[in-house]
């Protein structure tokens, strides 16, 4: 392909992404589920246009998301069966929340982000993302349910790169739905562990029965209190704030370490090879919805010094995430 044909494609690029999500929000891959169907027949399950809904099934099949059949009918291929509910590792709960009204509009507000640094979501919408969510459930759900996804995808990596033998306890902070602690709980039999989260967020229990006994639920804020732990896992929270809020979150987190416990921060980091791409419009993804950005290895130390912690590691996990560890600056 040519500069200039790769450069169409990157600018027409929110296209496709829109199509993806209509496909998506209509359930269309779980519809074909069962073998190929009409437009017309998927149309009337989903509640479409047969005509409209057939440009978009053709549009999709073009970049072979569906197969176009020879009798008109469509079928998934493999990338199509990732937008199905029920697959490992499914793509539709990013699809419908990347491209939400609420995100969508704040991305088109990414200009405004460029020239001020001001966060687009609060420009655009009024009040920030937190709040919006805790105002529209759906969203709120929907949000979530992608959260649970893209971390059970990395959270075995993360529960198998980090050692957490000398320890007793440990707490998911901003953990949501808990998916990363039970992976945590899984791997290392001698934790209990809590995920703390706002009260309309935090799981009220696993989703793995037989982790019942060393799982617990906490909610509030983590700019007031947390539960004490040896240690305290951060992942895909301190990109979500500006420096100085991450300071009072870690702070909050100094204080509640057990005596040689540590903060673990679970995050993409800027300049490690291989997962600059992922990182760099991950930072992109911050600025615009809740005014946060991704950070370097120094960048974190810089953070943990403020609040009174030092930087004691990082360990690369076999995801794109790594680990960042920082225990108490003295003792
Ligand atoms: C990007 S999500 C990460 C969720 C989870 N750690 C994961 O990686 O799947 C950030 C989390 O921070 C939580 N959060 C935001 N503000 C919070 C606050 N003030 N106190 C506690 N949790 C908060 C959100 O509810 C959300 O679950």
């Amino acid at each position: 392909m040519s500069e200039r044909a790769q450069l169409r494609a990157m600018v027409t690029g929110y296209r496709l992404s829109a199509a993806l999500d209509v496909a998506a929000d209509l359930g269309i891959s779980d519809e074909l589920v069962d073998g190929p169907r009409t437009a017309a027949d998927l149309a009337r399950c989903v509640g479409a246009d047969p005509d409209t809904l057939h440009r978009l099934l053709h549009a999709l099949g073009t970049v072979g998301v569906y197969e176009e059949r020879p009798d008109g009918s469509f079928a998934n291929t493999e990338l199509g069966e990732g937008l199905r509910s029920d697959v490992p590792d499914s793509i539709r709960p990013l699809a419908r929340t990347l491209n939400s009204p609420a995100l969508w509009a704040a991305w088109g507000h990414l200009g405004h982000s460029v020239r001020t640094g001001e966060n687009a979501f609060q420009a655009k919408h009024g009040v920030d993302a937190w709040t919006r969510r805790r105002n529209h459930p759906e969203e709120n759900a929907i949000f979530n349910q992608n959260m649970t996804v893209q971390t059970t995808a990395i959270a075995t990596a993360v529960a198998e790169a980090y050692d957490f033998a000398d320890m007793s306890t440990v707490v998911d902070v901003g953990g949501g739905q808990g998916s990363l602690l039970e992976a945590v709980l899984t791997r290392h039999p001698q934790l209990t562990g809590t995920v703390f989260d706002q009260e309309h967020v935090v799981a009220t229990e696993p989703s793995s029965p037989a982790l019942a006994p060393r799982w617990a639920s906490a909610s509030g804020s983590f700019f007031d209190d947390v539960p004490q732990a040896d240690a305290l896992v951060l992942k895909s929270v301190l990109h979500d704030w500006p420096d100085d809020r991450c300071v009072d979150i870690l702070r909050v987190c100094a204080h509640n370490l057990r005596p040689g416990g540590a903060v673990l921060v679970v995050e993409r980091l800027l300049g490690r090879a291989g997962f600059e791409v992922e990182a760099a419009f991950s930072d992109l993804n911050m600025l615009v919805m809740p005014g946060g950005r991704e950070r370097s290895e120094q960048e974190y130390a810089v953070l943990f010094d403020a609040a009174g912690l030092r930087l004691t590691g990082v360990v690369d996990t076999a995801s794109q995430m790594s680990i960042v560890e920082a225990r108490a600056a003295t003792g």
